[in-house]
């Protein structure tokens, strides 16, 4: 059996335990085999071309990152137990009052961590993917009630666990803390060392996730800033332009093998099932998101037909029904900020959209009413 660590005692809540510590990438004795993921990797990266091409679908590619970078961030949050919902996510854009503000607090978070580090990564002046920029990321996750005792935008200075009530009784004993620092930095060196010709761009983003939530280096959002790498990964080596998957979807759908995976590495020196089960997870989740933007652009289309059917059409309600698959719930205050008009032509503009049947209203009520462009809610929802 391929070892791909150590052991090293450590010392936590007065119990004595073995800390796991891995070997640095790459895999070794034996070496990943490159041709056992050619087929897998084929299929993934295909998948991925497929979905850059399709985006062409639509006018503007930010409506669909609109949804997938917001689907992304709430299914990466779900797994970690968040119960915050896209409608809340919309409705929190949209200025109404959600109940569950932690939750969204959460998902606002990751939007901000993924947003940062994507800034950095496409300014030539900015952060290349590095500790500190994983730090930074992780300080804006952790910002806020929940992450505030979690030590936000650092290393953890003690020893952790997996599963388990106490160390001792642990699925998995990451390495101890003063040993983070130094595997982060062979990390950091094997994701910059282009001097990996065997492996396909895919597979080593595999290998960087799975040694980064071995490493576990921060005391809670080890398993979001970890898929964020992933994320941040495709788009920087170039293997999707644009952030338009979202693979927490299928990890989510898959959570017990995924974790399972996690562990066969370093109880089976099995890089292989991970590989492999990471390959096939982008192509699901590839064309999972593939289908989703056929359905949105002709979804949309379907609807700007009506529009410009109607006789009655304006400007303003042309202007609006463009806005909306970046604002699908709106009150009429928004329509007029966002329009630069007057109260009147917003009203008019929401009104001639909700007698089309695009939009609806949702409360009932003659004060404050709330919009949504439903059936695109009901789209990315379903
Ligand atoms: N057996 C395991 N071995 C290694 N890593 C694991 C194992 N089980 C789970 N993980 C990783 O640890 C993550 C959880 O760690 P942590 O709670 O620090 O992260 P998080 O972002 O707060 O949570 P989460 O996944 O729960 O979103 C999981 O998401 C997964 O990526
Ligand atoms: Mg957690």
């Amino acid at each position: 059996m391929r070892q791909t660590g150590s052991y090293a005692t450590s010392s936590t809540l007065g119990e004595s335990v073995q800390a796991f510590v891995p070997s640095a990438l790459p895999p070794a004795a034996p070496p990943l085999d490159p041709t056992a993921f050619l087929v897998l990797n084929q299929r993934a990266e295909l998948a991925l071309a497929r979905l850059a091409g399709v985006s062409g679908l639509v006018p503007s590619v930010d409506w669909l990152l609109y949804s997938a970078i917001r689907k992304e961030a709430l299914l990466t949050s779900q797994l970690e137990g968040t119960q915050a919902t896209l409608t809340d996510l919309f409705d929190e854009e949209a200025g109404f009052a959600v109940s569950n503000t932690d939750d969204v607090e959460e998902v606002t978070n990751y939007l901000r961590a993924f947003r940062l580090v994507r800034e950095n990564l496409r300014d030539p002046a900015g952060l290349p993917i590095s500790l500190r920029l994983l730090n930074d990321a992780h300080r804006l996750l952790l910002d806020g009630a929940r992450g505030a005792g979690k030590q936000p935008g650092e290393l953890r200075r003690s020893q952790n666990w997996i599963g388990g009530t106490r160390p001792g009784n642990a699925v998995f004993v990451p390495p101890p803390p003063e040993r983070v620092g130094e595997l982060l930095g062979d990390l950091e060196h094997f994701i910059h060392n282009e001097d990996q010709p065997t492996l396909p761009a895919l597979v080593r983003v595999a290998l960087v996730h799975a040694q980064f939530e071995t490493i576990h280096p921060y005391l809670d959002g080890n398993g979001r800033i970890g898929r964020l790498l992933i994320a941040a990964l495709l788009e920087h080596w170039q293997l999707l332009a644009e952030p338009l998957m979202y693979l927490s979807g299928y990890l989510k759908q898959h959570q017990a093998e995924y974790y399972r995976r996690l562990s066969a590495i370093r109880t089976e020196g099995d890089w292989e099932g991970w590989v492999s089960f990471f390959l096939e997870g982008v192509e699901v989740a590839a064309h999972e998101a593939e289908r989703g933007i056929v359905a949105i652009a002709s979804l949309v289309a379907a609807d700007r037909r009506r529009l410009l059917e109607s006789p009655k059409a304006t400007p303003a309600s042309y202007r609006l029904f463009e806005m909306l698959p970046m604002m699908p719930r709106f009150s009429i205050e928004k329509v007029r900020q966002r329009l630069g008009t007057s109260f009147p032509t917003a009203t008019a503009a929401v009104l001639l959209l909700e007698g089309q049947g695009i939009v609806t209203e949702l409360t009932g009520q003659k004060k404050n009413r709330t919009y949504s462009y439903q059936a695109y809610v009901d789209l990315l929802t379903r």
